[in-house]
């Protein structure tokens, strides 16, 4: 039986060379050989034994939200998490998300019953797995403070519960970014009662601070990781990166932590962008900055 029909036996939805472009918000990428959608960890188990036995490389995707996939695409199977994954459940202070869930879906969920703790990692686009593995947050908190647990399926099928301290958290982070090995299906967060009001208005103020001064369209967000006491964005800005581009790529003359694609950017100009990026930074400053976006795929 070929590969294909194999995957078709487990999963409902397989499809092949899936320009990658359609599930990343920066809008570019080449081809997955497999692109595949789970309904339920069940099912994702079984998906990663096969997986396993065949030795097929594979990646996990959440929202696409934080990745530059390479123009090439990639090999193997990209897993995506459907709406199965999607469920977000409240009991007292504690909740329970799968990891498709957006994160803002949670910090308003959260807000509605009145707990504090997610105003800050919970503007920021992208699901709960892509933002517990990228450590996400802003200047007002990151998802690893209100985190209880996280729940995976390993490489070879298993299910297990990762605690706070097993998932090595550290600014814009985690276990997850070097150990390939685990796909995150839920989390749990232990939130603090609050004042619903002032929670909603402190997820508004963060909103709106992102809207003034980030730009809309076709971004992965910040591009590189702020270094230690600095901003990249300030440190762009000042090297004489604002507004430069490269095909249809550009640095944000909005943001300058942000290389956006104007519409007709490849992943290969995107890349080029940020690489002069770097050295007129190394060059300007002596620092070199490190991405935070995540180069995947054939490079
Ligand atoms: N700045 C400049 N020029 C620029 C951009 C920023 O001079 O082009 C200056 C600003 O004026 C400000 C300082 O740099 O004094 C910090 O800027 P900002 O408040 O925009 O925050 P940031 O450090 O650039 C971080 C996160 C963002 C998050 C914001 C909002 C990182 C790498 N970035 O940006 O997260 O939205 O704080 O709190 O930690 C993301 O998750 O993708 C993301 C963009």
């Amino acid at each position: 039986m070929s590969c294909v029909e194999q995957l078709r036996k487990i999963v409902s939805r397989v499809l092949t060379d899936e320009p990658m472009a359609g599930h990343t918000t920066l809008g570019v990428g080449g081809p997955a050989d497999y692109f595949v959608e789970v309904a339920d960890c069940d099912e994702l188990c079984l998906l990663m034994k096969y997986i396993a036995s065949a030795g097929l490389p594979w990646m996990a995707l959440g929202d696409g939200a934080n990745i530059l996939v390479s123009d090439r695409g990639i090999r193997g199977v990209v897993i995506h998490l459907g709406e199965g994954f999607e469920r977000i459940a409240v009991d007292g202070n504690v909740i329970t998300a799968g990891s498709a869930a957006r994160i803002s879906r949670v910090a308003d969920v959260a807000a509605k019953h009145a707990l504090s703790g997610l105003e800050g990692a919970g503007t920021v686009p992208g699901s709960v797995g892509g933002a517990i593995v990228m450590n996400a947050g802003t200047h007002r908190g990151y998802i690893d403070e209100m985190i209880e647990s996280v729940c995976v399926v390993t490489e070879s099928g298993e299910k297990r519960t990762l605690s706070r301290e097993q998932c090595g958290f550290a600014y814009r982070d985690s276990r997850f970014v070097g150990d390939k090995s685990l796909i995150i299906t839920t989390a749990t967060f232990a939130l603090r009662p609050g004042d619903g009001k002032a929670i909603e208005e402190h997820l508004e103020s963060v909103r709106r601070h992102r809207s003034e001064t980030q730009p809309q369209g076709k971004s992965a967000g910040c591009f590189f990781k702020n270094p230690p006491n600095a901003s990249a964005g300030e440190l762009i800005e000042q090297a004489g990166g604002k507004g430069l581009r490269e095909g249809g790529a550009e640095v944000s003359p909005i943001h300058a932590n942000f290389i956006i694609n104007t519409g007709s950017a490849t992943a290969s100009d995107l890349r080029n962008l940020a690489e002069r990026v770097r050295a007129m930074v190394r060059a300007k400053h002596g620092i070199e900055l490190e991405y935070e976006v995540r180069l995947v795929g054939e490079w």
